[in-house]
C-alpha cells in the first residue's frame, strides 16, 4: 500500500488565503446585495501596461511563425531576460549580480516553496512571526517543522522570531544558532523594512554561523525611503550567504501572467557544495522554464516605455497605501506599514481578536482583510489590508470603516 507524506496530515485547516476566501464566500452567499471590497490577498488589480502587452504580442506572433518559433528554453531563463535584470536591478545600484546567478521562474510563492529542496531535513528554521504562510507550510511539508502545536498556533521545531510594535517589526539574530532565515523586506504582512544596519547584522550571523538567508524581496518598488536596502546584495557579505527571490508580480502586475527569478551568487557554498549548482540541478530536473511569451512580456518591462509605466501602476498603489493609511489612522486606529510597502497592518480596537475584527468589518464595513493571527501568533489582535485594490473602492472601503469607528 502506498505511503503518503504524513507531514501534509500534520498542517492546519487550509492554506490562509483559501480559508479568508472561503470565509468571502460564505458571507456573500449569504447577503447576496452585499458588496465585498477585497483588500485581503495582495492580489493587484492594475491592468498589464502597454508595453508589456505589445512585447506579448509580438512573441505570440513570433510563435507563429517557423524562424520565431521556441519551443523549450533554457531552464535557467532567456538570456534577453536575465541580462536586463542583472543590469537594471542590481548594477544600476551598484549590486554586480552575473545573470548565471539568476534563475528565471513562475513566482517567487513556487521558489520560497521549492528552495527547501535542496536543504536536509534537519536544518533548524527561523521565521519573523507573523509571516508570509508560504516558508511554513512549506517547511512542514517537508518535515522540517515537527509538530503542529493546535492551542500556540505555532509548529514546535521552528524558531519563530517575534515580530512585534516594541521592535519595530523587524527582528534582531537570535542566541541560539539557526540554519535557515527567512526574512522578508519590505515585509508582508507588516509592510516593515529594515535598515542597512539591521540587514548587516543579519548578513554576519548568517556568515558566521554558516546559515543561509532566504530573502524575499518582492515589495522592494514600493520602497519610498533613500537609504532603505532593495536588494540584500547591497549589504557587504552576503554574496556568501543569502538568496533572494524577486517577482513581477507585484511590480508589474504579473499575479496573473506568472514570471519571477530567484538569485544564488556563486561564492555561495555549505557542507562544500556550490547552492547556485544544487538550484540550477533542481530547476533543470523538475522546471522546463518560463514560456517565451512571458519571458519576451517580461524583459518589456525594462524598456523606456515599461519602466514609465510600471512605475504610474505602482505610484498608484503606493496612493492607495497611503488613504488606506492616513484614513484609518484619523479614525483612530493604529496603524503600521504602507509608507514603503503595499500593506497596511492595523491593529485591532478594543483588545478584539485578530478574527473577530475581520468579521467586523466585512460584516458593518464590507471590507474583506486578512487577520494577523493567520500569519502567526504574534499577528493576534492585528489585521492586513493591501493597497493593491481599484483606487476609488479602496476610498469607499476606508471612508466606511471611518463610518463604522465613528459610529462606535
Ligand atoms: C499575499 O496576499 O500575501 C500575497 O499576495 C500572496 C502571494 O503573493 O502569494
Amino acid at each position: 500500500m502506498v505511503k503518503i507524506n504524513e507531514n501534509y496530515l500534520k498542517l492546519p485547516g487550509s492554506y490562509l488565503f483559501s480559508e479568508v476566501a472561503r470565509r468571502i464566500k460564505v458571507y456573500s452567499d449569504a447577503h447576496p446585495d452585499a458588496k465585498i471590497t477585497k483588500l485581503s490577498i495582495g492580489d493587484v488589480t492594475r491592468p498589464l501596461v502597454p508595453a508589456v502587452v505589445e512585447a506579448m504580442h509580438q512573441a505570440v506572433t513570433e510563435m507563429g511563425t517557423t524562424e520565431g518559433f521556441h519551443g523549450y528554453g533554457p531552464e535557467q531563463g532567456y538570456d534577453f531576460l536575465r541580462d536586463v535584470i542583472a543590469q537594471y536591478d542590481y548594477r544600476d545600484r551598484g549590486v554586480d549580480i552575473d545573470p548565471e546567478e539568476i534563475f528565471v521562474s513562475d513566482g517567487a510563492k513556487s521558489d520560497c516553496g521549492n528552495i527547501g529542496d535542496i536543504f536536509g531535513v534537519d536544518n533548524v528554521v527561523a521565521v519573523c512571526d507573523p509571516v508570509y504562510p508560504v516558508y511554513v507550510d512549506t517547511n512542514a511539508m517537508a518535515g522540517r517543522a515537527g509538530e503542529y502545536q493546535e492551542e500556540l498556533g505555532r509548529w514546535n521545531k521552528l524558531v519563530y522570531m517575534p515580530c512585534v510594535q516594541e521592535n519595530g517589526f523587524t527582528p534582531v539574530p537570535p542566541q541560539e544558532k539557526v540554519d535557515i532565515i527567512y526574512l522578508c523586506f519590505p515585509n508582508n504582512p507588516t509592510g516593515a523594512v529594515a535598515s542597512r544596519a539591521q540587514l548587516k547584522a543579519w548578513v554576519d550571523y548568517a556568515n558566521e554561523n554558516g546559515s543561509v538567508i532566504l530573502f524575499d524581496s518582492a515589495y522592494e518598488a514600493f520602497i519610498t525611503e533613500d537609504d532603505i536596502p532593495h536588494t540584500i546584495f547591497e549589504i557587504e557579505g552576503a554574496r556568501t550567504c543569502a538568496i533572494e527571490f524577486r517577482s513581477f508580480s507585484k511590480t508589474a502586475g504579473f499575479t496573473g501572467t506568472r514570471c519571477a527569478y530567484t538569485v544564488v551568487p556563486k561564492e555561495l557554498n555549505r557542507d562544500g557544495a556550490s547552492l547556485n549548482k544544487l538550484w540550477n540541478r533542481r530547476q533543470c530536473t523538475k522546471f522546463n522554464g518560463v514560456p517565451y511569451v512571458i519571458q519576451r512580456a517580461a524583459a518589456a518591462v525594462y524598456t523606456p516605455e515599461g519602466r514609465e509605466q510600471t512605475r504610474a501602476n505602482i505610484a498608484y498603489y503606493q496612493k492607495n497605501a497611503q488613504v488606506i493609511r492616513e484614513g484609518l489612522s484619523q479614525a483612530g486606529f493604529t496603524v503600521f506599514g504602507g509608507a514603503n510597502a503595499p500593506y497596511i497592518w492595523v491593529k485591532a480596537p478594543h483588545n478584539m481578536g485578530s478574527w473577530d475584527f475581520f468579521d467586523l468589518l466585512l460584516d458593518r464595513a464590507h471590507v474583506a482583510t486578512t487577520p494577523g493571527v493567520g500569519f502567526g501568533p504574534s499577528g493576534e489582535g492585528y489585521i492586513r489590508l493591501t493597497a493593491f485594490g481599484d483606487a476609488e473602492a479602496t476610498a469607499q472601503a476606508v471612508a466606511r470603516i471611518q463610518a463604522l469607528a465613528h459610529h462606535k
